[in-house]
C-alpha cells in the first residue's frame, strides 16, 4: 500500500488532447514499469483514487481493468487490487531518458512479463510441446529432397493466402478430423495461431474495440489483442466453458471450446449456441482456437463451433505446432465465405504470404496420408503418457482436495487445487530444484479462485515425465502441510 500511495505521477494533464482515461492507464502503467509502484503493492481503492485524482470512478475502474487485462495488476477478492508480484521493471537505459521507447511501442511492454513467465520454462512437464524426437525425420527428409529437385517452382512469390496444394490438403484434413467444411479458397495459411489472431485483429478490430478472452486463458492470445490497443475483457471459464452471458458487448471473442486452455473444459453445446447468438447480436466474430484437438483420447469430440455456425461468425484456427513441430511456424485460418477475399488481401498487406517451399513440403506430407498416420501414432504414445500421469497425480494426491480437470484431448492436464492453495510457492520451490511447472494462477487475469498446475506430458519420454510428476506431487504435499499448519 505504502508504495502506491504516491499519487503525484497519476494526476492528469487536463490540457492534453489525450483522454483522461488513457492518461491514467498510461501513467499507472509507467509507475509500475518504472518501479515506483513496487511488485505486490496494493493500489488505493478505486473510489478513493477517483476522489483524490478528481476523476470519475468509472474512468479509474476502466484503467484498472485494462491493466489487469494487460497483466500489470491483479485483483484479489476481498483484499483489493495489487501490482502483479512478478512484474518486470523497465530497463535502466529506457528509464534514464535516452533510448526512450516511442509511445507506440509501449503496447508491447506487457508481453515481456508473459514471455518471462511462460516461454522460458522448459523440462518434462512443459505443456503443449510435442515430442520432437518422434518427428518423422525420414519421411520429411525424403519429401524435402523431392521438393528441392523442383525448387525453381517455389522461388517466386506465391499466393498470399498460401500454397494452393496445402490449402486443399488442409481443407480435406479438417473435414476428416474435425468435421469442418470449407472450400480451399476460405483456408488462409499463416505462421501459426499467433499470426492468425493478429490477422483477425487487423481485419476485424479498430483501436479501442472490446475483445473477450477466457479467464484463465491463453496468455499469447491476450497479448496479441492487447498489443493492438484493443480493450480486452476476461470472462470466467467453468466446466462448461466460457459463459458469454457474463461478457460485455464486444466485437470479437477468442475461445478454445474443444479443450479450453488451460483448464481442459469442453464448451457445452448450449454455451456454443449462446456464443454464436452473442456474436450475431453484437455483429461480432468468434475466433475458435482448435490448437490440439487432433489428439482425442476418450469419447467423441463435440462438433466444432465452425461446423454449427449458420451466421458466418466463426474464424476457425488450426496449427501444426502440436501435431508436428512449433518451429515450422505453420497454421491456418478458415474464414467465413464473405471474408475470404478480405483475408487474402490482408495477408498481402501484412507479409505477401510465407515460404512456398515449406508449404509445398507440408502439402505433400498431408495429402500423402503421412500426417494422419503420424497423428494416430502420436495419439497412442501420448495416450499412454497421459494415463500414467493422471494415475500418479490421482494416487499421490488422493488424500488432498485436488483433482484432474476434465480434458479428454490435448497434450496437458490441468491439476486443480483448492482455491486458496499457493501454487506459485510450489512452482517457485520446484524451479529452485530445476523443474519448471506452470501454476494455474499465472494464467488468470481477473480471478483469484483458480489454483493448480498445468501438467504437460508430451515433450519428454515417459520415465522423465513420471519422475517430474512425482516431484510435483511431493512438493504439493509438503506445501499442503505448511498451509494446514498456518490455517
Ligand atoms: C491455446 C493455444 N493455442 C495455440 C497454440 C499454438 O500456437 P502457435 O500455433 O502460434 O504455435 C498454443 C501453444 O501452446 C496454445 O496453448
Amino acid at each position: 500500500m505504502e508504495d502506491s500511495a504516491n499519487l503525484e505521477p497519476l494526476f492528469p494533464d487536463r490540457d492534453s488532447s489525450e483522454t483522461l482515461g488513457r492518461q491514467l492507464t498510461r501513467r499507472l502503467r509507467d509507475a509500475i514499469e518504472s518501479g515506483l509502484y513496487k511488485p505486490s503493492s496494493r493500489l488505493l481503492p478505486s473510489r478513493e483514487l477517483a476522489a483524490r485524482l478528481g476523476l470519475a470512478r468509472n474512468t479509474v475502474t476502466s484503467a484498472i481493468e485494462q491493466l489487469i487485462a494487460e497483466g500489470y495488476l491483479e485483483s484479489r477478492v476481498g483484499s483489493g487490487t495489487f501490482v502483479v508480484p512478478t512484474i518486470v521493471k523497465q530497463t535502466i537505459a529506457a528509464r534514464s531518458g535516452f533510448l526512450r521507447l516511442p509511445e507506440t511501442a509501449q503496447r508491447f511492454r506487457s508481453s515481456r512479463a508473459v514471455l518471462d513467465s511462460f516461454a522460458t520454462g522448459s523440462g518434462p512437464l512443459r505443456p503443449g510441446r510435442p515430442d520432437l524426437t518422434s518427428f518423422p525425420h525420414a519421411i520429411w527428409g525424403r519429401i524435402a529432397r523431392r521438393t528441392l529437385a523442383d525448387l525453381s517452382t517455389y522461388l517466386d512469390y506465391g499466393e498470399s493466402k498460401g500454397h494452393p496444394a496445402l490449402r486443399e490438403a488442409i481443407a480435406q484434413h479438417v473435414q476428416q478430423f474435425r468435421g469442418v467444411t470449407a472450400a480451399q479458397h476460405r483456408v488462409i495459411i499463416v505462421e501459426g495461431t499467433q499470426a492468425a489472431i493478429r490477422l483477425c485483429a487487423d481485419v476485424l478490430l479498430r483501436e479501442g474495440d472490446a475483445a473477450i478472452v477466457e479467464d484463465p486463458g491463453y496468455p499469447f492470445a491476450r497479448i496479441a489483442l492487447a498489443s493492438r490497443d484493443v480493450r480486452v475483457f476476461p470472462v470466467p471459464v467453468d466446466p462448461s466453458g466460457i459463459d458469454i452471458a457474463q461478457a460485455p458487448p464486444g466485437r470479437l471473442a477468442y475461445v478454445s471450446p474443444s479443450n479450453q486452455f488451460p483448464l481442459g473444459a469442453r464448451m457445452s453445446l448450449e454455451r456454443r449456441h449462446r456464443l454464436l447468438a452473442w456474436a450475431t447480436e453484437n455483429d461480432a466474430y468468434v475466433i475458435e482456437d482448435d490448437y490440439d484437438s487432433e489428439y482425442v483420447f476418450d469419447g467423441k469430440p463435440l462438433p466444432t463451433l465452425q461446423s454449427i455456425d449458420r451466421g458466418e461468425r466463426v474464424l476457425y484456427v488450426g496449427s501444426f505446432s502440436k501435431t508436428l513441430a512449433p518451429g515450422l511456424r505453420l497454421g491456418y485460418l478458415i474464414v467465413p465465405q464473405h471474408l475470404a477475399t478480405t483475408f487474402s488481401l490482408a495477408r498481402l498487406a501484412s507479409t505477401l504470404g510465407s515460404t512456398q517451399f515449406v508449404q509445398a513440403m507440408l502439402a505433400e506430407f498431408v495429402s500423402e496420408g503421412h500426417f494422419a498416420r503420424h497423428v494416430r501414432r502420436m495419439t497412442r504414445i501420448y495416450g499412454d503418457r497421459r494415463r500414467a500421469v493422471i494415475q500418479v497425480l490421482e494416487e499421490g494426491l488422493a488424500d488432498l482436495s485436488f483433482y484432474v480437470g476434465a480434458a479428454n484431448a490435448g497434450l496437458h492436464v490441468a491439476l486443480i487445487a483448492p482455491p486458496d492453495f499457493d501454487d506459485i510457492a510450489v512452482a517457485t520451490e520446484l524451479a529452485a530444484e530445476g523443474l519448471a511447472v506452470q501454476p494455474l494462477s499465472a494464467f488468470c487475469i481477473g480471478r483469484a479462485d483458480c489454483r493448480g498446475f498445468i501438467v504437460g506430458f508430451s515433450s519428454a519420454p515417459l520415465p522423465e515425465v513420471l519422475r517430474a510428476t512425482r516431484l510435483l506431487v511431493r512438493c504439493i504435499k509438503r506445501r499442503a502441510v505448511v498451509e494446514s499448519r498456518s490455517s
